[in-house]
């Protein structure tokens, strides 16, 4: 069995319906169901004794312990963060709770857990944590993709957080020898993102005839990841990973914002046209988001040359996917927005405490 943390999130319920799909292995699936904790993305597991939900916090230690003694997981992979970089502008606080806090919380329990194994499984075990290209700071025009070797030069509340819990989890293993992992990965998008990330946001509101806000001029720049090219990263560097050491992912895909809400538009005038006219017309510019990085690149050479792993999907093959994923799904964004998904929890997990 493997814990997973924020696996009813977006890239951790995608890692588990993925990971169940090719593997009989159980998970353990932790999570607080934060508004962005949704487990009715988890519906066709209900009833799948493989998939173990228990909603709790990851800061709450004695939880985390007691799971860890009953469940004897061989690994971590440790998703549950607070994630969206407008909200820790407003409100940072749960931020540096959830993401500092909540990840020391995870070694601490982690490192006593794995003493208390035998030597084989504890050389073994496993702590993988899941990262973000922002701890590296913002690029100029002509720099280099960031690689492993950057220095960290976080900018905003969210990714100051997510380079705090990166260096305490480097130390973990420096000090104490935990055999941790870490991966760094670019801007992800695929089925089941909350529609405030850029790109769902842009569907479901050229979908309602709303704006599309785009930030500044648009042409900050991301490099774009299908989340399931994501999630083959993760199983790779979990599987044949060096302890200690770091792994960029990205999928060589540097779009400037106003390009991709752009290609949006024209996959939802091919694929739902408007009786109104081209959804572009619905582009509307914005005031910036303080602190904006210009532009984010990753160099993925690492991660293929001592793991062989590179993305399965093209961004245009990604992108048309996935918007076609947001025209067939139209149930889930709708409980999704109206808030309806939690009365789904309730009366599919009753108390939400535990169970598959
Ligand atoms: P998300 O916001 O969709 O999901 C986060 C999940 O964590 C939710 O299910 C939430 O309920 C849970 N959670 C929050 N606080 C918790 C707590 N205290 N205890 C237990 N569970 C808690 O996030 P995501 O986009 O799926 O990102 C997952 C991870 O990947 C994060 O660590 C993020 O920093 C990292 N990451 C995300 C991206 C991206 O583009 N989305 C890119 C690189 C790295
Ligand atoms: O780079 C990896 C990171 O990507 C992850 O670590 C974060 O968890 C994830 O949220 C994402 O952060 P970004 O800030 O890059 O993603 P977001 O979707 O919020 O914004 C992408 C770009 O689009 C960014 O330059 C801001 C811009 N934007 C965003 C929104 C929501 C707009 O122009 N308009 C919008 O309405």
């Amino acid at each position: 069995m493997i814990l997973v943390t924020g696996g009813a999130g977006f890239i951790g319920a995608n890692f588990v319906l993925d990971w169940l799909a090719r593997s009989d292995e159980p998970i353990l699936n932790l999570d607080l169901l934060t508004y962005a904790g949704n487990l009715e993305t988890l519906a066709m597991l209900r009833g799948d004794a493989r998939h173990v939900f228990v909603q709790g916090d990851i800061c709450d230690r004695a939880l985390v312990e007691r799971l860890l003694a009953e469940y004897k997981p061989r690994a971590i992979v440790h998703f549950a963060a607070e994630s969206h970089v407008d909200r820790s502008i407003h409100g940072p606080a749960a931020f540096v709770r959830t993401n500092v806090e909540g990840t020391f919380t995870l070694l601490e329990a982690a490192r006593t857990y794995r003493s208390t194994l035998e030597a084989g499984i504890q050389a073994a075990f496993r702590f993988l944590h899941i990262s973000t290209d922002e701890v590296y700071g913002s690029l100029g025009p002509q720099d280099p993709p960031f690689a492993e070797t950057k220095t960290y030069e976080p900018n905003s509340p969210y990714s100051a957080s997510k380079a705090a819990s990166d260096h305490l989890v480097r130390a973990w293993h420096h000090t104490y020898g935990l055999p941790v992992l870490t991966t760094n990965c670019s801007n992800n998008y695929g089925p089941w993102q909350f529609p405030e990330k850029l790109i769902p946001l842009m569907i479901v509101n050229a979908l309602a005839g709303k704006p599309l806000p785009v930030y500044g001029d648009g042409l900050n720049v991301r490099d774009w990841l299908y989340v399931t090219d994501h999630c083959s990263a993760i199983r790779e560097v979990l599987a044949r990973g060096t302890p200690g050491e770091t792994y960029n992912v990205g999928g060589w895909n540097e779009k400037a914002n106003i390009d991709i809400v752009r290609t949006i538009c024209a996959l939802l005038d091919e694929l739902r046209p408007s009786p109104e006219g081209s959804y572009a017309r619905l582009i509307t510019h914005v005031t910036d988001r303080p602190g904006h990085d210009r532009r984010y690149a990753i160099d993925a050479r690492k991660i293929e040359r001592e793991l062989g792993w590179r993305p399965a999907e093209t961004f245009e093959t990604g992108i048309r996917k996935t918007v076609q994923w947001y025209l067939d799904n139209p149930q889930w964004i709708a409980d999704v927005q109206s808030g309806a998904y939690r009365d789904w929890v309730a009366a599919n997990y009753g108390d939400r405490g535990q169970g598959a």
